[in-house]
């Protein structure tokens, strides 16, 4: 065969092979035997190893995964990736149905009901029909870019198809959907483990999870992973509903989950939740719910979202697993201010999808609320990601006397007194930062993302770092030496190498997250940065009364206390002053000094934004203009992000300014202000 021919034969092998994932992964209908399948593929990977030029990164022989990469690059999401409202019972679904109805002044809505995979949420991107780039989720506004191993994913398509020739995809698109693991893939996976003695998956949503955030593609692409479509962002190409926005990515070659029903009213959403929970156990995947979805777009727009989830859509869950298992004892741990917390150390117990041996007792009084005692036969409840519990006790089982479980009067790590504030349900170590438990936690905190996000600075470490007296405070983390580092437990000379620039790197924050990994109680991100934005510098901060303090937006007596309070301690002065020793130089906070160029303007912020709104509030205020909640003819100019409602259409009818997220970033950089 020679080149020209070769360059037919490819081209016909790749569009049979792509018909056929669509037959299987679209359509779940294959039309030849898998034996046939791969035949064509063998014969498409013949003729590309013989014509290495024909060879293209949409060639489905490319499935098989790249180079390793060393690390995942940041995405961030311009629209961010919210999360959905949880109902756990009819009662909820039909509370939700009556906001919707009020907040639409209609009768009847239409939902579109679908299965709630239990899976990891991506987000694909396709350029001109092409698979350019794919993301995980992260924390809504910034994921991780795995697109090296979403490529391995057969049920993702590498090139869209045209669909009907008037309803073809716009030249930029967005796909959300969840990548599962089948279940028969997941145990034939497991299985293969066991007998090779390798490490199992305790459960598909973490196989998932894991095979997705390898670095090595190879290995993602050994993986039986599958994956659903469930959303589309597609800009002025949107169809008016949701259903349709379903059909549309079916028609374009992406599988959209063949339980999802357009279904009306309330009554009807019920009716699937029941259907789906029947039916759960035969299903192909484990799902841990539904989730109902306002099908009109208009509609979902009119509702918009609180904080960060739709008031359009709604989680339906099953219920959590709950299973009886043995106390065996309470172990109490130390946090990062002191907080002392019971854990339940149980008989390990198979319960929603893993081996729980702890689960938290959250405090005294719960125990003696519920009346737990170690020895007592308990339950324990596990509901998806959130940590096990302890829900109550089986009184019926308990066997003789057994002892009220008291807190104990000294820390369990430090030996220092224990006290407890009055009115408070929280009991403290005394010991502060000699407690090597709460050293480790604000070690911990201080090199967080956050924070000053030293990467490698992992749990593992700096234990070894605590414990073998290295590393008392946060300051001596920077005179750490590589020779002290070489030879701890997993550090190498490469990771060495990597945890000191990160070091370096580390050493001029702004101010506003040195003031948060300082970990002052009560003082988040967000206050953090209104307190750097409000004083500026350290100094002036540590040097503000606590009647100063309150000034500042965001900022309560409560904090205002806890702030004054840290800068009072000697220890924590001396702290700063090491750091400042050891090379630490904080940067004043982006944005203008003592200028105020939005002063007389009035901003109302509305719609999902990429950055916190808090922070957004922070940097206008910085800039002079008042933030406030709802717009009038007094509004200046609305910042509107994505899927703004009825704030939008209200500054449209009176004529207000209205500028999107980018535009925003733009005018923050004209004025300074650099993210
Ligand atoms: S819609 C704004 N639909 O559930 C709505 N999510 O908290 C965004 N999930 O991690 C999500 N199946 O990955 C939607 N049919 C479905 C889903 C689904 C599973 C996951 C999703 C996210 C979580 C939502």
């Amino acid at each position: 065969m020679n080149r020209s021919e070769a360059e037919v034969r490819v081209g016909q092998l790749r569009a049979q092979i792509e018909r056929h994932d669509y037959q299987y992964y679209v359509l779940d209908e294959p039309t030849i035997p898998d034996a046939e399948y791969d035949h064509l593929m063998r014969e498409l990977q013949a003729l590309e190893r013989a014509f290495p030029e024909l060879v293209t990164s949409e060639s489905p022989t490319q499935r098989v995964g790249g180079e390793p990469l060393e690390g995942f690059t940041e995405v961030r999401h311009r629209t961010p990736m919210l999360s959905l409202a949880n109902a756990f019972s009819a009662e909820e679904i039909e509370q939700f149905h009556d906001r919707v109805i009020r907040g639409l002044e209609v009768e009847h809505v239409d939902y579109v009901a679908e299965p709630k995979l239990d899976g990891v949420a991506i987000a694909l991107h396709y350029r001109d029909g092409r698979l350019q780039q794919a993301a995980t989720r992260g924390d809504g506004n910034t994921g991780e870019d795995v697109t090296s191993n979403a490529r391995t994913i057969a049920a993702i398509p590498l090139r869209l198809k045209n669909g009907d020739a008037d309803r073809s995809w716009p030249a930029r698109l967005e796909v959300r959907g969840e990548v599962y693991m089948p279940l028969a893939g997941f145990e034939a996976y497991n299985e293969l483990a066991r007998r090779e003695g390798r490490k199992e998956f305790v459960n598909p949503r973490n196989a998932a999870a894991g095979s997705l955030r390898q670095l090595d593609p190879r290995l993602t692409a050994q993986r039986p992973l599958a994956f659903y479509a469930y959303a589309l962002l597609a800009g002025d190409a949107m169809p008016p509903s949701h259903y349709e926005a379903l059909r549309l990515l079916q028609e374009w070659g992406l599988p959209v989950n063949p339980e999802v029903r357009r279904v009306r009213d309330a009554a009807s959403c019920l009716g699937f939740y029941e259907d789906m929970a029947a039916r759960r156990a035969e299903l192909p995947y484990d799902i841990d719910g539904v989730v109902f979805k306002v099908d009109r777009l208009e509609q979902q727009e009119t509702l918009g979202f609180v904080s960060r989830a739709p008031r359009w859509a709604i989680a339906q869950k099953f219920p959590a697993q709950e299973v009886v298992t043995h106390l065996l004892g309470v172990d109490v741990q130390v946090g990062r201010t002191g907080a002392l917390t019971p854990v339940a150390r149980l008989e390990p117990v198979f319960v929603g999808g893993v081996t729980v041996t702890n689960a938290t007792l959250h405090n005294l009084d719960e125990i003696h609320r519920k009346d737990v005692r170690v020895g007592d036969w308990v339950v324990v409840r596990r509901a998806g990601d959130v940590i096990p519990e302890v829900v109550s006790v089986v009184p019926e089982r308990r066997e003789g006397e057994l002892p009220e479980f008291e807190m104990p009067a000294a820390c369990p790590v430090c030996g220092s007194a224990v006290e407890r504030v009055e009115g408070e349900a929280v009991f403290r170590c005394t010991g502060g930062l000699f407690c090597p438990a709460q050293r480790i936690r604000s070690i911990l905190h201080f090199a967080s993302r956050k924070a000053l996000d030293i990467e490698g600075l992992g749990e593992k470490l700096v234990v070894q770092l605590v414990e073998t007296g290295m590393v008392h405070s946060v300051a001596d983390l920077y005179r750490l030496e590589r020779d002290d580092l070489v030879g701890l437990e997993r550090m190498g000379e490469k990771s060495t190498d990597n945890l000191l620039a990160q070091l370096e790197r580390s050493k001029t924050p702004v101010l506003d997250r040195l003031l948060y990994a300082l970990g002052i109680r009560e003082v988040g991100e967000v206050t953090a940065t209104a307190l750097a934005r409000h004083f500026g510098t350290l100094e002036a901060i540590g040097a503000a009364g606590e009647e100063d303090l309150v000034d500042v937006p965001d900022v309560g007596p409560v904090v205002a206390s806890h702030v004054h309070a840290f800068f009072q301690e000697s220890h924590n002065l001396e702290i700063l002053e090491q750091l400042q020793d050891a090379g630490l130089r904080w940067q004043p906070l982006e944005g203008p000094e003592g200028e105020q160029p939005l002063a007389d303007q009035t901003w109302v912020l509305t719609g999902a934004l990429g950055m916190p709104r808090a922070r957004a509030k922070n940097l206008l205020e910085a800039l002079g203009a008042r933030v406030t909640g709802s717009v009038s003819a007094r509004t200046t100019v609305v910042l509107a992000g994505a899927e703004a409602g009825s704030k939008l259409r209200k500054a449209e009818k009176l004529g207000i300014d209205i500028l999107d997220e980018d535009a925003f970033l733009e005018l923050l950089e004209q004025h300074g202000v650099s993210l």
